[in-house]
């Protein structure tokens, strides 16, 4: 039984799967190295399920214990009583490598682990930990409370009681599971962010600017958001690193990082998150940078 759940990054998707679990009356701890970060987290998660009592989607009597079943953590000890644990850390192997080399000490011999990256290879992520049988790709969409579907990822060694018990999860969740295979970027971000990457092309080769791309895909091709918008939202710097492993993952040169999203990530320009992007989010409404 899963009634423990450990999530390891506290940043958008970290605070929205701790938000999401404690929602559905599982206990949570959340960690992250950096503590403003946690505190931010709380404080957000707060605000969220009071715009959700606003819509009438929670009730007032409910907060509450929704929140108190959030503790927060800045050691990976305090991770050692949970049944799953749910990396959220930054989209980098080497950062979740050694993440995980120092959580499973830690672990009870029973506690499954899985990986919300958004591309990187799960059978090479648990083969850094004592449990590949026991590992598995969780892939949450952004922003977690409202998005219906979380991919699952099977690496090669995943067992078929670790893959029913998250899945039997998501449904808890009250969401919506896809099965992908364990290639790079599995479903979602191998067919959205090529997608993505030509529009930085499109504005890097002066086809159209900012505002032109985004308003030719909303109102040509009937996205919800234009695509630049949405780097902004995933945050160009987990666009480039999905990018990159498209690109050594599948050899093939159709995949190569446009040079202006590189040129963005290096100038910590990295969307929504850090207040600019290909938006300037500084004034009231977001403005374009190009
Ligand atoms: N942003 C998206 O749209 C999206 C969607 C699905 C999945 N993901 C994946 O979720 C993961 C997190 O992405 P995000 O958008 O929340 O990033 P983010 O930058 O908002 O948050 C990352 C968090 O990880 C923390 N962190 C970094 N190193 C750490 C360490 N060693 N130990 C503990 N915490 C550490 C940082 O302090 C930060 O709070 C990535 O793997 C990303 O690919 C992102």
């Amino acid at each position: 039984m899963i009634e423990k759940i450990g999530v390891i990054g506290a940043g958008q998707m970290g605070s929205g799967i701790a938000q999401v679990c404690a929602a559905a009356g599982l206990s949570v701890c959340l960690y992250d190295i950096n503590g403003e970060q946690l505190a931010k987290a709380v404080a957000g998660i707060s605000k969220n399920f009071d715009r959700q009592i606003a819509k009438g989607k929670m009730s007032e009597a409910e907060k509450d214990p929704a929140l108190s079943r959030i503790s927060t953590a800045s050691t990976m000890s305090a991770l050692g009583s949970c049944d799953l644990v749910i990396e959220a850390a930054t989209e980098s192997e080497e950062v979740k490598r050694a993440i995980f080399k120092q959580l499973v000490p830690n672990l009870k011999p029973e506690a499954l682990v899985a990986t919300n990256t958004s591309s990187i290879s799960i059978t090479r992520l648990a083969a850094s930990t004592d449990r590949p049988h026991k590992f598995i790709g969780m892939h949450f969409m952004n922003p977690v409370p409202v998005m219906q579907l979380v991919e699952l990822i099977r690496g090669i060694a995943t067992d078929d009681d670790t893959f029913q018990a998250i899945k039997a999860l998501v449904a808890k969740l009250g969401k919506t599971a896809a099965i992908a295979e364990d290639f790079p970027a599995f479903i979602v971000n191998r067919i959205l962010l090529p997608m993505i990457n030509e529009a930085v092309y499109t504005l890097y080769e002066g086809v159209g600017s900012v505002e032109a791309i985004d308003t030719a895909m909303k109102l040509g091709a009937n996205h919800p958001m234009g695509p630049l918008e949405l780097a902004d939202f995933i945050g160009l710097d987990t666009c480039l690193s999905i990018m990159q492993v498209l690109y050594e993952g599948l050899a093939d040169s159709k995949y190569r990082p446009c040079p202006l999203l590189v040129k963005y990530v290096e100038a910590g320009w990295l969307g929504r998150k850090v207040g600019r992007g290909f938006y300037d989010y500084s004034g009231p409404t977001p403005r374009p940078t190009r």
